[in-house]
């Protein structure tokens, strides 16, 4: 980075572009308010300071996501920027972080997604719940998978998925599923998952299900423990495992991931019940680009990088498992395309396009905070292109070294205002 000493830098009198140190002490959510100056706010938090468990406090752990942001930050910028009963946008909406941080703080959300399963799964975050029922619902098809399991598990593998098995209710797969499924799953692993799955229409609350058995699927893939991100091919041999430090066996079970998860679920919906308001919150699935957006108070947002994750294959076995529709051609900026020239052209034409028309439906004044890591220097541009002038980018050092994925770079939280 530019800066050397951290101190807040003025570049010019429309924008103000603010380095953080490392050695202040961690802004705590709770305490910021309209009035924090942002150069008082320190976002660089180390492993240490903000550990894993509280960024993936209750339902921000429903089920993995890769290219969330961090709730603590969300909540930082709702607080300075918003107002109980107003309403903020999050037009990439993603697993849902914006719209779950807002329910807490009585803030209306509203989120859009091209992704059908980030739709479902941000739905199943912030869907108001009878804690009971849940709890009542989970605990029912649980007894009845573990019921089912024996015959599951005694059924020979040489049955085809077609095959009728009286004491199996598993619901007939489709030929393509069935060839990625077939691939992906060991066979009693595949059984179990089907198994929930045609159990899941006699329940109230379908979407929490499927969170569960998807969440379960992604567990039960046969890949290295290490990879469950990015899984190449199916791990069909015993390997070296880098997480375990030993030589680890591919899963041929599933019921024990429906199990762990199944409780977990529980517990997050029920911790979250305790701190979400009757704030109203809706998700759309759809291009934020086309959608008719009703009025807005402001925008919270990250949008995807360029060329760095395919939304929809992060998720695949859901798409296969529950027949999703796919719209992988229409995600911005996603890996397949890569990061050439005219890869980013089209990126930031893509995110031009989206916040042009959320400009529709902000109103004057209102905030857009957009949180990029803009290392391909695109954002400038895209704020020209926008009825918006910069308040103010902050830097945000992002220092973690958790697993294989540890990493270092900086992010970048636009603060537009719209003219
Ligand atoms: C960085 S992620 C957002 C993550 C979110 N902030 C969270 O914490 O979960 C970007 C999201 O943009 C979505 N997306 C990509 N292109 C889109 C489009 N044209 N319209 C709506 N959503 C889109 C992707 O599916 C992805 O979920």
């Amino acid at each position: 980075m530019p800066n050397s000493d951290y101190l807040p830098v003025l570049t010019n009198e429309e924008s103000r572009v603010v380095y953080y140190a490392g050695t202040e002490k961690p802004t705590r959510p709770g305490d910021v308010t309209a009035e924090t100056p942002l150069s008082e706010l320190y976002l660089n938090w180390t492993e240490k300071e903000l550990p894993e468990r509280e960024r993936t406090k209750h339902v921000h752990r429903l089920h993995p996501y890769l290219g969330k942001y961090i709730p603590q930050l969300v909540e930082i910028f709702l607080r300075k920027f918003f107002t109980a009963g107003q309403t903020v946008l999050d037009p990439f909406a993603g697993s849902g972080t914006t719209l779950v941080q807002a329910s807490e703080l009585g803030i209306n959300a509203i989120g859009y997604d091209i992704s059908a399963f980030n739709v479902m799964l941000a739905r199943a975050k912030t869907a108001c719940y009878d804690v009971e029922i849940v709890e009542r619902e989970i605990r029912d098809i649980l007894a009845r998978m573990e019921k089912l399991a024996q015959s599951i598990t005694h059924t020979p593998h040489q049955l085809s998925l077609f095959d009728e098995v009286s004491t199996l209710p598993a619901t007939p797969v489709t030929q393509a599923e069935n060839v990625y499924l077939q691939e992906w799953f060991a066979p009693d692993a595949l059984r179990e998952l089907l198994c929930f799955r045609s159990l899941i229409n006699d329940y109230q609350y379908q979407d929490l299900l499927r969170v569960i058995l998807s969440r379960a699927a992604r567990s039960a893939r046969m890949t290295p423990h290490f990879d469950l991100d990015f899984p190449k091919k199916p791990q069909i041999e015993p390997y070296f495992c880098y997480k375990h430090d030993r030589i680890c066996q591919p899963t041929t079970t599933a019921l024990q991931f429906i199990r762990r998860y199944s409780l977990d679920t529980v517990k997050r919906i029920q911790d979250y019940a305790r701190l979400r308001t009757s704030a109203t919150t809706e998700i759309w699935h759809q291009d934020s680009a086309n959608a008719h957006i009703p009025p807005i108070d402001g925008v919270i947002t990250s949008p995807p990088y360029v060329g760095l994750i395919d939304y929809h294959e992060q998720h695949r076995y859901a798409y296969e498992l529950f027949g999703f529709e796919n719209r992988h051609a229409e995600e911005i900026g996603a890996a397949s395309d890569g990061t050439s020239k005219k890869a980013k052209r089209a990126y930031q034409e893509g995110i031009i396009n989206v916040f042009a028309n959320v400009c529709r439906s902000l109103k004057p004044n209102g905030y857009l905070i957009v949180v990029a890591g803009d290392k391909h220097d695109l954002y400038g541009d895209i704020a020209a292109a926008l009825d918006v002038r910069t308040e103010a980018i902050v830097q945000r050092h992002v220092n973690r070294r958790t697993g294989r994925r540890s990493s270092e770079f900086y992010e970048s939280v636009f603060i537009w205002k719209k003219n």
